[in-house]
């Protein structure tokens, strides 16, 4: 059978290659610290687990409204409220399947083949992937330290001279861990508005940043779609729910390809997340756990020679330059470098292939969502290889 041919565009995750080769590693008893897994390595909170109970043990087991329970959505209204003092309409929020099927929706309701979308890149992988899946094209946009790993409106100016249907902010970002300025932001924002596109907002990673919070795109237009969800901050990843928050003339077309798509999000995670925004003070906590984790990661990578030119605010991620480790070793690119730092000292990490086209070869990202023994052991592992390959 010939699959379709859209999928060449689409690349599998180079991560999936170091996950696979941990695992051969383990399974031989070799002992492997995790710096390549991208989410939150703490249970669920117990109010959330209790409430999951709850809700089967009322049998609360069907379909919900598309949009997504009431209470849900009106919860996530007063979260806007007291996190950001926006007000946003319980109406205009749709609960999703994980953030991933609200970008679906959001994509699907705003592309038409050959549309011109632009990105980041380095950025999130699934964006272009999905855009692609749609017949759209996907415009990448290269982003270093001089704007933060970030979009700008002088970056994006060239592109919408050529057309482009709307644009996408991720901050936090991933893989850079890098936050958007307000200025920036808001520039951005009311460029892509008036040129008649849409701006979507990635904002899976709020809540997760030091020292510094993460606006939401709500501060500076109610025209934009915001998309979040339970993954990151409040550590559900595998509960699969997110939210949406689009303009109310995008409501129909948003339900309509909910409806078709996914009926609506898991009702028991529904259920369960009601309980998230009442977990006291165990996702702060977490934070500091995080920061401890960066703070620790970031002196000691650039210590080994690893290059982090903008400081990350934001995410569990440090995306760091490693061409000078290139030359000083003679090891080829980022995926060489991941392959041999994970057989020889059991440290998985992540190739910047996995985050577009941009330089890909020279960077990796690592992750700090894991315990600081691991990262301490992590640590040592990783200078004790560079050490050795320095020539
Ligand atoms: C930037 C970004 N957006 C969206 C997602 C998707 O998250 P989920 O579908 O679990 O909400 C991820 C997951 O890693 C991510 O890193």
């Amino acid at each position: 059978m010939d699959w379709a041919e859209k999928l060449d565009n689409i690349q599998p995750f180079y991560v999936m290659e170091v996950l696979r080769r941990a695992d051969e590693l383990s399974t031989q008893g070799r002992d492997i610290i995790h710096l390549e897994v991208g989410e939150p390595d703490f249970a669920t909170p117990e109010p959330i687990l209790a409430a999951a109970r709850k809700a089967l043990d009322m049998d609360q087991t069907k379909y919900s409204l598309a949009t997504g329970s009431k209470q849900l959505r009106e919860g996530i209204a007063r979260w806007y409220m007291s996190q950001y003092g926006v007000e946003v309409s319980p109406q205009r929020i749709v609960i999703t399947s994980g953030s991933s099927g609200a970008f679906m929706l959001a994509f699907g309701a705003l592309l038409n083949p050959g549309d011109r979308f632009a990105i980041s890149d380095p950025g999130y992988p699934c964006y272009s992937n999905m855009i692609q899946l749609l017949n759209a094209e996907p415009v990448r946009i290269p982003v270093g330290p001089l704007s933060n790993y970030q979009l700008n409106a002088a970056l994006l100016q060239p592109e919408l001279k050529k057309g482009l249907r709307g644009a996408l902010v991720t901050s936090p970002s991933n893989p850079t861990g890098t936050l958007i300025s307000e200025q920036d932001f808001s520039e951005v924002t009311t460029l892509i508005e008036n040129h008649g596109g849409l701006l979507i907002s990635d904002e899976i990673y709020h809540g997760i940043t030091y020292g510094q919070s993460a606006q939401t795109a709500l501060e500076f237009s109610d025209r934009a779609v915001v998309i979040n969800g339970f993954s990151k901050y409040f550590a559900m990843t595998g509960w699969r729910l997110g939210w949406m928050i689009v303009p109310e003339d995008a409501l129909g077309a948003v339900e309509m390809l909910q409806q078709n798509l996914f009926i609506s999000a898991s009702s028991i995670s529904q259920y369960a997340a009601m309980a998230a925004f009442e977990c006291g003070n165990v996702f702060q906590e977490q934070l500091e756990k995080y920061n401890k984790n960066r703070v620790f990661l970031l002196d000691a990578l650039t210590k080994s020679g690893f290059e982090i030119a903008v400081e990350p605010l934001g995410a569990f991620y440090i995306y760091a330059d490693i061409s000078r480790l290139l030359e000083q070793t003679g090891i080829a690119d980022s995926r060489q470098f991941c392959n041999m730092l994970l057989d020889e000292a059991g440290v998985g990490v992540t190739p910047g292939l996995d985050f577009g086209q941009h330089r890909p070869g020279e960077h990796l990202r690592f992750s700090y969502a894991t315990s600081f023994a691991n990262i301490q052991d992590g640590v040592a592992r990783i200078s004790e290889f560079i050490e050795k390959h320095i020539k």
